[in-house]
C-alpha cells in the first residue's frame, strides 16, 4: 500500500495529499534553495504522518547548508517572521497555523550515554541516520529536479507497511534513552510493534539503566508528550512494568477518563489534568521542589500545584455538603482551577461526590452579579474593601437563586452601602 511512495509518480501521489497551503509553502522552500544551490527537505514526522495521511502541521525541515542564513534571506523574501536559535543551529519561520523548523543538516556525537550530543554539520544522509526510528528518518526532497520525491535509506515505508518501530542503528537507545519512551509511545500511537533485533535493543537498555542517566526534566519531557496521546495511561502501564518512572515513582496508573458530561463546556488543559493525577500518587519521599523541575510551562505548573492543592483539600469537605448547599459549595470550588476539578472527577471522588463538582461546573460557576465595581464608583460608591463585600453578597443572592434585574442589584448595592456608612459612623460615636 505504502510502497506507491518509492514509484515514478510517488511525487504526484504525495502532491495530492497536501494542503494547498502547504504545498505552496514547501514549493516556495525549494525553488528558494534552487536558488542559492542548496539541497532542502521536509523531514521526520511529517513524511511520516504525510505517508500515513494524517495531519501534521509541525514542519521539520532540513538545509544541507546554513539552515541560520538561509532562514533569515528567506523570511526577508517572503516577510515572514522568524526566529533564529544559535544555539542549535536551528531557525522556525512563524505561518498562521503551521509551524516551520529549520535545521541544517547535521550528525550527532554523544560523548557518553544520554549526553546531549555534539553537532556537526553534514548531508542528508547522516541527518537521516541520526535519527531514531525508520518511519522517522524519511525525507522529501524539496528541491525542483528532485521534487516530492520521497528520500528512505533505511527502509521507513516498509516498516510503515509492516507496522514495525525499528531504530536505525544499535546505539539508538544508548545514545538518547529518551527514544525508549518515545518508542513506547509511537507504538502505542499507530498500533505498531518492535521489531526483533528493537525488542532486544529495548530490554538491554533497560537492563542496562540507561533510564538512569536521565535528568527528570528530559523524562517529565517525555511524559507531557505522552499526555498528549490518546489513552495515555496504557503507556504509562508500560513504563511502570518496565521501572522506566525511577524518577518519579515505582508504579503509578492513570485510569482512561469517563468523561462526566462538562467537556463541551469547559477548555480544559488535559496535559496539566493527567500530570495532577500522576504527581498525587507520588511516594512521601517524593520532593515538592522536584515539581519545578520538570520543565513544564509557568501556566500549567500553577494548575498543577494547585491541583495537587484540591486533591488534598477538597475530598473531605465535600462529602459534608450537598448540591443545595450552593454557597458553600460555590466557596469551596471556586478558589480552584478547573484542571484539579476535572482531575478530582476523573480520578478521585467517588460518584456522589463527583456530581457535586459537576453541578458546580455546570450551574454556579459562572454566576455573578450583573454590576461591577465600576458601576458602583459611577454610582458615588467610593473604592474600597466594601466593594468587594457588596459585589460578593449580591453574588450569594443569586446563588440562593434569587433573579436580580441589574437596576435592583444597584439598589441593594446602595442600601448596602448606606448600611455600612450608618453601621460605621455608630461604631465612630461609641
Ligand atoms: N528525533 C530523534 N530522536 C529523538 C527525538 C527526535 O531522532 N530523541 C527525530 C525524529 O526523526 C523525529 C524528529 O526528530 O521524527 C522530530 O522530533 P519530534 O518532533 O519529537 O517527533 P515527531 O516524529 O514529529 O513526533 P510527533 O508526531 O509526536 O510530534
Amino acid at each position: 500500500m505504502y510502497s506507491q511512495f518509492l514509484n515514478n509518480d510517488a511525487p504526484a501521489k504525495i502532491r495530492s495529499l497536501l494542503s494547498k497551503e502547504v504545498c505552496d509553502i514547501l514549493l516556495k522552500i525549494g525553488n528558494f534553495a534552487d536558488k542559492k544551490s542548496l539541497h532542502v527537505f521536509a523531514v521526520g514526522g511529517f513524511v511520516r504522518d504525510l505517508i500515513l495521511n494524517k495531519p501534521n502541521f509541525d514542519i521539520d525541515i532540513v538545509v544541507e547548508g546554513d539552515a541560520k542564513s538561509f532562514v533569515t534571506e528567506l523570511a526577508s523574501e517572503f516577510n515572514a517572521e522568524f526566529k533564529i536559535f544559535d544555539r542549535f543551529h536551528t531557525a522556525k519561520i512563524y505561518s498562521e497555523n503551521i509551524n516551520f523548523d529549520f535545521s541544517s543538516s547535521r550528525k550527532e556525537m554523544y560523548e557518553y550515554p544520554g549526553a546531549l550530543p555534539d553537532v556537526s554539520f553534514s548531508n542528508i544522509y547522516d541527518d537521516m541516520f541520526r535519527r531514531d526510528f525508520t518511519i522517522n528518518a524519511m525525507a522529501l526532497s524539496l528541491n525542483s529536479d528532485n521534487l516530492f520525491k520521497i528520500i528512505d535509506y533505511f527502509g521507513g515505508i516498509k516498516d510503515l507497511e509492516a507496522r514495525i518501530i525499528r531504530v536505525i542503528h544499535k546505539k539508538s537507545f544508548e545514545d538518547d534513552p529518551t527514544r525508549l519512551y518515545r518508542a513506547l509511545r509511537f507504538a502505542h500511537r499507530f498500533g505498531f510493534e518492535f521489531d526483533e533485533e528493537t525488542n532486544y535493543l529495548f530490554k538491554q537498555a533497560i537492563k542496562d539503566k540507561r533510564v538512569s542517566s536521565l535528568s527528570v526534566k528530559r523524562v517529565a519531557s517525555e511524559i507531557s508528550k505522552i499526555f498528549k496521546e490518546n489513552l495515555p495511561g496504557t503507556i504509562i502501564e508500560q513504563l511502570t512494568k518496565n521501572r522506566m518512572l525511577k524518577h518519579f515513582a515505582q508504579n503509578v496508573k492513570i485510569p482512561p477518563i469517563e468523561p462526566i458530561g462538562v467537556e463541551n463546556i469547559l477548555s480544559a488543559d488535559l496535559e496539566a489534568v493527567y500530570w495532577i493525577c500522576f504527581l498525587s500518587q507520588m511516594p512521601p519521599t517524593f520532593k515538592s521542589e522536584t515539581i519545578d523541575q520538570l520543565g513544564l510551562p509557568h501556566s500549567s505548573r500553577v494548575k498543577i500545584l494547585d491541583g495537587l492543592d484540591a486533591f488534598k483539600k477538597i475530598p473531605n469537605a465535600l462529602e459534608e455538603l450537598t448540591c443545595q448547599d450552593h454557597i458553600k459549595l460555590y466557596y469551596l470550588l471556586k478558589k480552584h482551577c478547573i484542571e484539579g476539578l476535572l482531575a478530582l472527577c476523573y480520578f478521585k471522588l467517588n460518584k456522589i461526590n463527583s456530581e457535586k463538582i459537576v453541578y458546580y461546573l455546570k450551574n454556579l460557576r459562572l454566576i455573578a452579579p450583573l454590576i461591577s465595581g465600576k458601576d458602583l464608583i459611577d454610582n458615588d460608591i467610593p473604592a474600597g474593601q466594601h466593594i468587594k463585600n457588596i459585589l460578593n453578597y449580591i453574588t450569594e443572592l443569586r446563588l440562593e437563586n434569587k433573579s436580580l434585574s441589574k437596576l435592583e442589584e444597584l439598589e441593594i448595592a446602595k442600601q448596602l452601602y448606606s448600611n455600612i456608612q450608618h453601621k460605621n459612623s455608630f461604631q465612630r460615636h461609641l
